[in-house]
């Protein structure tokens, strides 16, 4: 890495981590003078008793809330247009969003639909958004997304079978807080897609061409975070060590995706979410040692550095011996979760090409890439997934 490289970092501003901290909740909705809070949650997760905890909290403390869960797997365009009429007509004048990444993304829409006026879809793209929105603090239920940390916030185009990011620097949440007591509820399946997502922002970032000497000391520790506590997050849900490394983890790997982006990875995935309903952390998941396959001979030493910071103790020196057997530390994860090939979610091969060029349009996180991807080099990496 040439050290000589200028870098510019960014992180939420406020950060508050640790088990029970959500009870801070309350105090700093006050802390940004908010007078009526937005709460946008998961509808899973408004049910629960942590829920219900939260918003007797809040009304202990006399902080006047209102309550948006209109919110149906990863969101629409019209999800965060919902969201944002809601809160305007509503009167909130801070957000906060509660959940995995479809809430939180759908919160930090609304925070700057209520401000700016529009819709989703005129703010997608880059730098798009006029100006500041609300107030925002992101409290995740998973760890996955990382989004309590980054300026994007994806929705579907229904009509288009797309997905599309708002990337905006007006994105960034005010304060992040970090729970790992609300994440033990999840289920096995959950924790494993969510926590293949992180994954893929730690290992991505690690490697993007976007990378400094700042971000990838944070995504290589979340790698081994994650590495080392998925399984056991799976495996039982109520591990709060686990649980804790994970959010940590997930969080980080959110700060590296926010500093150095995202690659081919999230590309390569996002058409199979749009058209097939591949849920994102399983596409990303599962084409992760595939793209890593297709690029390793080039860039072995990363990889191979990765490995060595996940796997003390390995003597080898052969980078590309260890870049492969990263791989199929991957591939074990997969196995272990029972995360399937593309056949299971009914993706037609006939459609890879036209799928591959969709991919392409999803340019940032391909210009990241540390290896160039062409049409055909990601058809090929359809086909092995498959
Ligand atoms: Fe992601």
């Amino acid at each position: 890495m040439d050290m000589t490289n200028s870098f510019k970092f960014s992180c939420s501003p406020e950060v508050i981590y640790g088990e029970n901290s959500v009870l801070k909740l309350p105090e700093t909705v006050k802390k940004f003078k908010g007078k009526r809070l937005l709460m946008v949650v998961d509808p899973g997760f408004s049910a629960q008793e942590a829920f219900s905890k939260i918003t007797g909290l809040l009304a202990n403390e006399k902080v006047d809330f209102r309550v948006f869960d209109k919110i149906a797997g990863e969101p629409s365009t019209s999800t965060g247009d919902d969201c944002a009429s809601f809160g305007r007509s509503e009167g909130c004048d801070i957000v906060c969003g509660i959940g995995g990444g479809s809430a939180l993304d759908t919160a930090k829409a609304a925070s700057v639909l209520i401000t700016n006026g529009g819709s989703v879809r005129d703010y997608q793209g880059l730098d798009k958004v006029p100006g500041p929105g609300l107030p925002k603090i992101m409290i995740p239920t998973t760890a996955g997304t990382g989004s309590e940390v980054t300026f994007t916030a994806v929705f579907i185009r229904k009509d288009e079978k797309k997905k599309g990011g708002i990337n905006s620097p007006f994105l960034f949440p005010d304060a992040a807080i970090l729970d790992p007591c609300l994440t033990v509820s999840l289920p096995p399946a959950v924790t494993a897609s969510t926590g293949l997502d992180a994954l893929c922002h730690a290992v991505e970032s690690f490697l993007s061409k976007k990378s400094t000497f700042m971000s990838r000391p944070v995504s290589l520790y979340a790698i081994k975070l994650i590495w080392d506590n998925l399984p056991a997050a799976w495996e039982d849900g109520s591990n709060i060590q686990a649980r804790s490394c994970m959010l940590y983890g997930s969080f980080l790997a959110g700060i590296g995706l926010a500093n150095a982006g995202v690659t081919a990875v999230h590309s390569i995935s996002y058409p199979l979410g749009g058209v097939y309903g591949v849920p994102h952390g399983i596409g990303n998941g599962l084409l992760l040692p595939y793209v890593l396959g297709f690029e390793k001979d080039e860039i072995a030493p990363d990889i191979a550095m990765v490995y060595d910071y996940v796997n003390r103790g390995v003597s080898s020196s052969d980078s590309g011996y260890k870049a492969e057997r990263f791989i199929e530390g991957i591939r074990g994860f997969l196995e272990r979760f029972s995360i399937p090939g593309l056949r299971k979610f009914n993706v037609d091969p006939s459609s890879f090409q036209q799928l591959a060029k969709d991919a392409l349009q999803v340019a940032v996180p391909i210009a990241n890439n540390p290896v160039p991807v062409t049409e055909k080099d990601i058809i090929d990496i359809y086909s092995r997934a498959y």
